[in-house]
């Protein structure tokens, strides 16, 4: 690609790609049986139906830091979700949720940056049921290794694909998940518009046209038309082809190595730090902030220079000092001079702001 855009959303990738050409570098094989959805959401609702088909649902616990889209759509829909505590920046913390939630609750846990940890709760007896969310740890070993009793990923933050999720069972022999048979407008709208989007920055990137604001506008208009979907439709064949084709591409080795390039010539900062964990991959370089004017001021140095990172959640709220959140994109479609560009971007402004 010869236009200078690092971050934020896909754009459509080719076989003849060298992008594509290395995130196929690493196959992965998976005994599990996952179900596709459109969205994470849509992946979200028809675990919980699969749960009200078996149980009736007492309390639904979400984690207090949470994503705020998944947060909205779960609250729309049940009148009895709590919220437990959690520090999402720090990672041997010992969450027990048999401490707060019973049996015919759910808990939704959620793999902070692919950096968490799970308890074991299999042997316990009455315990409550568990949704794994490992949107954010995709193939990592505890989203291969999960003994929840339900998972969900949203795989259209992690591969180059307009939308696309999955759901599975890890401990369960009955893996089939349900889709509902209904109109859902919103989603197949949201789909074709962010199909045309990830086709449009292609182009831009390419610099065939300038359409950057046109494949903006209907980025846009996509993600707010998933917030109107409310089912869990099984997605058109296309889709599912996609979605099954790139699931058996491992994301993380290619992060990895950039992740370590970008560490290695970063220079320190007092405004923010690295959220890190010896032994895991975490989702993208995620930089973390405790004032809110110097955060800001970050991003649109960044933004000046083409780098489109992600605030994670902008409207979740915490008591926690240290809690704004920048994830700079770092994978397969980003090479050493990439990264190295990245990184001289952020030493200047670290320079400039002792
Ligand atoms: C951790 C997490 N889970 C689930 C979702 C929902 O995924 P989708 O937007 O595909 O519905 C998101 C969305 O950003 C997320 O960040």
């Amino acid at each position: 690609m010869s236009n200078k855009d690092l971050g934020s959303s896909f754009y459509e990738l080719k076989p003849n790609d060298p992008a594509y050409k290395i995130l196929t570098q690493y196959p992965v094989k998976s005994n599990t049986t996952f179900t596709a959805y459109y969205s994470g959401r849509n992946a979200f609702m028809a675990v919980f139906k699969d749960i009200a088909n078996k149980t009736t649902i007492n309390k639904i616990w979400l984690p207090s830091y949470y994503c705020d889209t998944v947060i909205n759509l779960i609250n729309r829909n049940f009148n009895n979700v709590h919220y437990y505590n959690i520090d999402p920046f720090h990672f041997n913390n010992d969450l027990d949720i048999t401490e707060f939630a019973k049996d015919n609750d759910v808990v939704v846990i959620n793999n902070f940056w692919g950096l968490s940890s799970f308890k074991n709760y299999s042997c316990h007896t009455n315990k409550p049921i568990i949704i794994e969310d490992h949107t954010h740890g995709w193939l990592s070993e505890k989203c291969l290794n999960s003994k929840a009793d339900y998972c969900i990923s949203s795989l259209r933050k992690t591969y180059p694909i307009p939308l696309g999720a999955v759901a599975w069972k890890p401990n369960s022999k009955d893996v089939l998940l349900p889709y509902k048979d209904t109109n859902d407008l919103s989603i197949i709208d949201a789909h074709n518009a962010l199909l045309t989007s990830m086709q449009l920055k292609r182009q831009h990137l390419k610099r065939l046209k300038d359409p950057k604001k046109k494949y903006l506008t209907l980025l846009k208009n996509g993600e707010s038309l998933l917030d109107l979907s409310n089912s869990y439709i099984k997605p058109e064949d296309v889709l599912i082809k996609q979605i099954q084709h790139y699931y058996n591409y491992d994301p993380n080795p290619i992060k990895n190595r950039n992740f370590k390039l970008a560490i290695n010539s970063l220079k320190t900062s007092k405004n923010f730090k690295v959220i890190n964990r010896e032994g895991f991959t975490p989702f993208g370089l995620l930089l973390l902030f405790k004032d809110e004017k110097i955060f800001n001021s970050f991003k649109s140095w960044l933004i000046s220079n083409q780098i489109y990172p992600a605030h994670l959640w902008p409207n979740t709220s915490t008591n926690i000092i240290w809690r704004y959140l920048l994830n700079l994109h770092i994978d397969f479609r980003y090479n050493k001079e990439d990264i190295s560009y990245l990184v001289e971007k952020i030493n200047i402004w670290i320079k400039n702001n002792v």
